[in-house]
């Protein structure tokens, strides 16, 4: 890749998105195309066509997605399969038809197997049956991998993709129904602090073992690949680190300062036991996390104060 070079970043207001733009743009890559779904809506096969016959990227990534948690999924079935589907099928292929020269699909961890074994690694993909709850949205995700695979097969191109673990940091969503266990826990601590609240009440007993990747690590990982990673296999980006999720609550608690207590329901279901990905590969190309979860943290809080000031105040 040329700084000269037109980048088309799909999904550019979402977290994911917005980073890839940051990262970019500080890398000096000045030529980057971005579209709304509102400009550009990546299901309508017609859209894509005309936008790619007229900005011909050289290169693409791929980070927009209808994105929601298990009860946003329960509801739109459909629209998960339907939506994912199509912007990944339109992106792809208008990709190969426009002589893109390389793309950048963005899966995710969770469409793995539910009964996965721990660290996943990249073979676990189709070893066995997905989580019910996300299986529509997993489902659309994995065709978007597998597309990337069989154009390459097909047709040569140099089409990848990678599996993010749980991502947090600038741009997250704060909504009560849609919110990952990061940003639902500094709504709920904020919200705790702001009105004097004694204690915080959070799903599950605390103990299940998740992992979490700042955005901009994130980020940094797909600027590697873009610049060193050609194979066929989609290719896992974690920060290797696991926590409890009781002790994430604590270092969450310490970011907003809450001086209440913070205590579990375990009547409430705590999902897998532990889930982490196997990132072997991607630190074999010499890639490492640089930001520390209590550093992430902190600069997720002030995002997070700064973008919701009525919130704040
Ligand atoms: N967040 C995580 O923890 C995580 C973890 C692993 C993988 N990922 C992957 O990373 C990608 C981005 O996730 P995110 O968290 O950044 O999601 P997000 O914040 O919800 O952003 C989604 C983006 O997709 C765009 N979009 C949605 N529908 C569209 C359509 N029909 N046409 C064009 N653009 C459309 C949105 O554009 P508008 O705002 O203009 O509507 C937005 O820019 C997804 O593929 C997701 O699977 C995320």
């Amino acid at each position: 890749m040329k700084p000269t070079d037109r980048i088309y970043i799909a999904g550019h207001t979402g977290m994911v998105g917005s980073a890839l733009v940051r990262t970019w743009q500080q890398a000096g890559y000045n030529d980057i195309i971005t579209r709304t779904s509102t400009e550009l809506d990546l299901t309508n096969q017609q859209a894509v066509a005309q936008f790619f016959e007229q900005e011909k990227p050289d290169y693409v990534l791929m980070a927009a997605a209808k994105v929601g948690g298990i009860e946003a999924n329960r509801m739109a079935l459909a629209d998960f399969f339907y939506q994912n589907t199509m912007m990944a099928t339109n992106t792809i292929h208008q990709s190969w038809k426009h002589g893109v020269k390389k793309l950048l699909f963005l899966g995710s961890s969770c469409v793995y197997p539910k009964f996965a074994s721990q660290p996943i690694h990249e073979s676990e993909l189709l070893q066995g049956m997905l989580e019910p709850t996300n299986e529509a949205y997993a489902l659309a995700k994995i065709a978007g991998v597998k597309m990337c695979s069989y154009y390459r097969k097909q047709f040569g191109c140099n089409f990848i993709a990678a599996m993010p673990c749980n991502l947090y940091g600038y741009g997250d969503r704060y909504d009560a129904q849609l919110s990952h266990v990061i940003p639902a826990m500094i709504l709920k601590m904020h919200k705790a602090k702001q009105e004097g609240a004694k204690e915080v009440t959070l799903w599950g007993t605390g103990t299940p073992l998740r992992e979490f990747l700042f955005v901009d690590d994130l980020a940094s990982a797909c600027l590697l690949l873009m610049h060193s990673y050609n194979d066929d296999e989609w290719i896992n980006i974690g920060s290797g680190t696991e926590i409890a999720i009781k002790d994430l609550a604590l270092m969450v608690q310490h970011a907003v300062g809450f001086t209440g207590t913070v205590t579990f329901d375990p009547n409430m279901p705590d999902g897998t036991p532990r889930k982490v990905l196997d990132t072997k590969k991607l630190r074999a190309l010499g890639w490492e996390p640089q930001v520390l979860l209590s550093d992430g943290l902190a600069k997720t809080y002030i995002d997070f104060t700064t973008r919701f000031t009525s919130i704040n105040h």
